[in-house]
């Protein structure tokens, strides 16, 4: 039906990359007053990888890249399009040029686009449209996060929920169609349940003239709003595309959500009557890798053999905007 209407399109290869340094829940325990009994039960966390002040955005999300390319099995010179999802770039005028250089992707144009923990997804729809219109064959989508370097570290609220990390897929120009359908959301009247805001402080620059120069704030973030959001929007969209799709629940092979909290991961799981062996998870290794967080689930499953070829995969990413959406395709070529 949808290829009806443009190029099909299938995903070929993923891949990802974390950094090596890990903090347990224990080792959390001596900053804040938590518990490893808390951090589990309340969100499955056990631990997270936290990047160095040598290891940058564009490093781990290059790693992912080029490992998502080898399993492709294309050249990096045969790249037309990276878009990098990321709400912690290494430079605000953009990294994913960075990474387009580190890659060696010569012909490829490279932008940064910012959906938070939402940002893989999106970045997928978009991408999907290049290769539907025939305007680009072989494009890299990046999800990668530092967000270790916006958490606010006094916080226990938040700073036990985050982890570093990056993942990447291939989507490519294919006979047969394999992303099966979409949908992505934004909610902007609920902005204030989670940021990473910029506070302006006046300066003036010159007599009468006063500019607002300051810096990005800590990360402030209303978890019980943002879990009733997810346990409520997620299963609606993920259903939703699956009646576009003329698909049916059990045609679904795998649920492959944003890593946020186990339990919001069960919730969604239990409401559309998904088997929890369907429900890929690696987040007590990882916690919230934002937008890393499903392209590094996804690559793991892959590579652990447990997603195979034709596989069906639904997969939701949701968060800061608030932005949500669903992509549900059927595994490489
Ligand atoms: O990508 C999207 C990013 N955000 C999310 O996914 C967040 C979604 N929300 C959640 O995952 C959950 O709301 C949290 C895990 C953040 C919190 O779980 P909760 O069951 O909603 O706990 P709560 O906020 O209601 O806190 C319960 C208690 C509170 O104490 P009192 O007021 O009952 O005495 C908190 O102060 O737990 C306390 N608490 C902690 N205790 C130990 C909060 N954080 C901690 C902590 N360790 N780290």
């Amino acid at each position: 039906m949808l290829k009806e209407l443009g190029v099909g399109i299938a995903i070929t290869g993923s891949g990802s990359a974390t950094p090596t340094v890990s903090l347990d829940n224990q080792g959390l325990s001596t900053l804040v007053e938590t518990s490893d009994e808390w951090i589990s039960s309340r969100t499955g966390i056990k631990e997270r990888r936290l990047s160095s002040v040598q290891e940058s955005l564009s490093a781990i999300a290059t790693l992912a890249a080029t490992n998502a390319l080898d399993m492709a099995g294309i050249a990096a010179t045969d790249v037309d399009l990276i878009i990098l999802a990321t709400s912690t770039p290494d430079d605000l005028f953009g990294t994913a040029c960075r990474i387009q250089a580190q890659l060696g992707a010569s012909k490829a144009v490279a932008f940064d686009m910012t959906a938070a923990c939402s940002g893989f997804v999106f970045g997928l729809v978009t991408a999907a449209q290049f290769i539907r219109t025939g305007v680009y064959q072989n494009v890299l989508v990046i999800g990668a996060d530092i967000l270790s370097r916006w958490v606010d570290w006094a916080d226990r609220r938040s700073c036990v929920l985050f982890g570093d990390g990056a993942g990447a897929v291939v989507m490519q120009a294919h006979q047969s169609d394999r992303l099966l359908g979409f949908e992505i959301r934004s909610d902007g009247t609920q902005n204030n349940a989670l940021n990473l805001a910029y506070q302006p402080q006046p300066k003036e620059i010159v007599s009468g003239v006063t500019i607002g120069q300051g810096t990005y704030q800590p990360i402030t973030m209303n978890g019980k709003e943002v879990y009733r959001f997810a346990v409520q929007k997620v299963p609606e969209v993920i259903e939703k595309v699956l009646f576009r799709a003329n698909l049916s629940i059990d045609q679904v092979d795998w649920l492959v959500l944003h890593q946020a909290n186990q339990r919001i991961l069960d919730a969604v799981g239990e409401r559309l009557n998904i088997p929890a062996h369907k429900v890929i998870s690696n987040i007590a290794k990882y916690g919230n890798t934002s937008a890393a967080s499903i392209p590094l689930a996804l690559d793991e499953a892959v590579r652990e053999g447990k997603i195979k070829t034709g596989d069906t995969i639904a997969t939701s990413g949701f968060g800061a905007g608030l932005t949500w959406g669903a992509a549900i395709f059927q595994w490489g070529r």
